[in-house]
């Protein structure tokens, strides 16, 4: 976020303003309309514009939804950072087929992704765990990600126990904590109109070439 951008947030209290739409021109990727629109969310002084809805599904069928941070975009993928022990990793890894979810209210729009999962390198995963602050790096190493605690003060001891532990140089990056870049195969940008004629734009994958249609709203 740049100076203004933070500046519009703390003004609009994180809700945001609604800016000028741009109209969509004939040969817009998924991934160029996806910056466009996660740009304006940016601008809007949206609190954690990134902030997206990721699901997953059990060996049952079973969805379960959660959010989670978006920290890099491009045409491979949107990825995002977790424990590989938690229940959405171990579920992700029993089945690759993901659902994201963007909504934006203040600018009356939402973008829906579905896609397959894959890790992301190590070496991505360790410069992004570098990264972030030492008090979330050594937080990573404390907290067993979705698992029962065993009792109420036993993850103030595991912190305190990694805050010694890594008391001296760099915190190492675990290895059962990274990212999952999500390579998407069907993309909807939705924007909100009067009279509920919304515009719904989709684009899907067929033999490795975006197809764009509308739908009713
Ligand atoms: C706005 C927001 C952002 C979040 N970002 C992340 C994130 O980037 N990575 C993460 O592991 N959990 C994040 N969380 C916590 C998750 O929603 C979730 O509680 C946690 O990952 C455990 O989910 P699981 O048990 O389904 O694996 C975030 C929560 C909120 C409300």
């Amino acid at each position: 976020m740049t100076l203004f951008e933070k500046m519009r947030c703390l003004l609009t209290f994180g809700q945001g303003v609604a800016l000028p739409l741009p109209e969509l021109s004939a040969g817009t990727t998924p991934t160029q309309l996806f910056e466009q629109w996660f740009n304006d969310a940016q601008k809007s002084g949206i609190l954690l514009p990134e902030a997206m809805s990721v699901s997953s599904c059990n060996a049952d069928g079973q969805p379960s939804s959660r959010m989670v941070l978006l920290k890099s975009y491009d045409e491979k993928g949107f990825v995002f950072f977790t424990n590989y022990g938690s229940r959405k990793s171990q579920e992700l890894a029993e089945n690759n087929k993901v659902a994201l979810l963007f909504h934006w209210n203040v600018l009356q729009r939402q973008i829906r992704i579905e896609g397959t999962v894959e890790k992301v390198s190590i070496e991505e995963s360790a410069d992004y765990f570098h990264s972030r602050d030492r008090g979330s790096q050594v937080g990573a190493w404390a907290s067993k990600q979705s698992q029962k605690l065993k009792h109420d003060d036993e993850l103030k001891e595991r912190m305190s126990h990694y805050q010694k532990k890594f008391a001296q140089g760099e915190v190492p990056h675990p290895e059962f904590w990274g990212g999952w870049r999500i390579k998407p195969h069907a993309i909807e940008f939705w924007q909100g109109r009067s009279n509920r004629l919304h515009d719904r734009i989709c684009f899907e994958k067929e033999n490795e070439q975006w197809i764009q249609h509308k739908l009713h709203p």
